[in-house]
């Protein structure tokens, strides 16, 4: 049992926060967010599921499918509009989509553990899943706290995956979580995000290099066979460090963090999209997603992708 994703879509707000804005009014600068994080400016504003709504929007058109086509919808995301209902709800009712709906909340590793439910429901005889990454972790970051304010922004990704007779589409992948490592990244009800950066930062690049090292392993491939690596975008010195470690290079990874800050469950999809509407994707090339975030989770997922962009 195979897939392809079939159409793709992406929604960043309009508001640009600069690091310059940033340094305007907090104890920062713009060279310390770039040589740290990488990150140049970020969205900010809007709703999870407006944001998820508009980006759901564009992928099901270019997908060519009625909303009715869709069997399920999964909705990554930390940051859902309410705690109850799920935020995917909210989006079925506006897509006017019939079959089932769930929020899956895996951070910042959400999308790649989407992915994963995805094909499962693919090879339960589920034809059509759409899967949408929106987070909106500005509202929940203290603004005035220049060591995670700088770091987080707003988006929404969205691809559609469609059932086919190829035996293509999850090559393989890797599921996991240190619930022992949940107090370096926390947010408390109605609180802001607290984060041991550091920590962060060592614990994710060993997660990322294990998880794809296994992947690879899954797969029967090696580094060379990625046609894209897709990790997420929290900063370009863990995406550094972790494609010197695996064998891959900048020429052949998505980043989009320069433009958007790290978007938790946004992130990957996010930097997909980019990379298949600037023709960066080609039949039949493998693609290799990663992520790590809160909880600690991680997933990584290496995908064929099946349609001409
Ligand atoms: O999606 C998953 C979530 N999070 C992540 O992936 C984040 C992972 N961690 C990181 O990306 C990095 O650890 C940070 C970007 C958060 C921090 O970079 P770092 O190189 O690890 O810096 P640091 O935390 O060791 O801090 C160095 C210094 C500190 O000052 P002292 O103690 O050396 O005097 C911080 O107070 O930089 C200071 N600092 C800042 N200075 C200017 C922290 N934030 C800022 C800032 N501007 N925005």
């Amino acid at each position: 049992m195979g897939g392809s994703i079939i159409g793709w879509g992406s929604h960043l707000p309009e508001l640009v926060v600069t690091n310059a804005d940033f340094a305007a009014r907090l104890d920062t600068s713009d060279e310390w967010i770039t040589e740290r994080t990488g990150i140049r400016e970020r969205r900010m504003g809007g709703l999870t599921s407006t944001m998820a709504i508009a980006a759901a929007k564009v992928a099901i058109d270019r997908a060519g499918i009625a909303p009715e086509e869709i069997d399920t919808l999964i909705v990554a995301t930390t940051t859902p509009d309410q705690a109850i209902p799920a935020t995917s709800s909210v989006i079925h009712a506006a897509l006017g989509l019939r079959g089932g709906a769930f929020d899956l909340n895996a951070a910042c590793a959400g999308f790649a553990y989407a992915l994963v439910t995805a094909d499962g429901l693919l090879r339960s005889g589920q034809r059509c899943v759409l899967v949408i990454g929106s987070d909106t972790l500005s509202s929940v970051t203290d603004q005035e706290d220049r060591s995670t304010a700088v770091l987080f922004g707003d988006g929404a990704a969205a691809v559609v995956i469609k059932a086919d007779d190829s035996d293509h589409f999850l090559l393989a992948y890797d599921l996991g979580v240190d619930g022992t490592l949940a107090p370096v990244l926390y947010q408390d009800h109605g609180g802001y995000i607290h984060m041991d950066g550091r920590e962060v930062f060592r614990r994710a690049v060993r997660a990322e290099v294990d998880s794809i090292t296994t992947v690879l392993d899954h797969a029967g491939l090696s580094a060379a066979d990625i046609a894209l690596f897709v990790p997420h975008q929290a900063n370009i010195r863990i995406i550094e460090a972790v494609n010197q470690r695996v064998g891959f290079d900048l020429a052949h990874t998505a980043v989009i963090l320069d433009r958007t800050g790290n978007t938790s469950a946004a992130s990957i999809p996010l930097a997909l999209v980019e990379a298949a509407d600037s023709g960066r994707l080609r039949p039949g090339d493998r693609v290799l997603m990663s992520g790590f975030g809160a909880g600690m989770t991680w997933a990584s997922a290496i995908i064929e992708w099946g349609v001409s962009a």
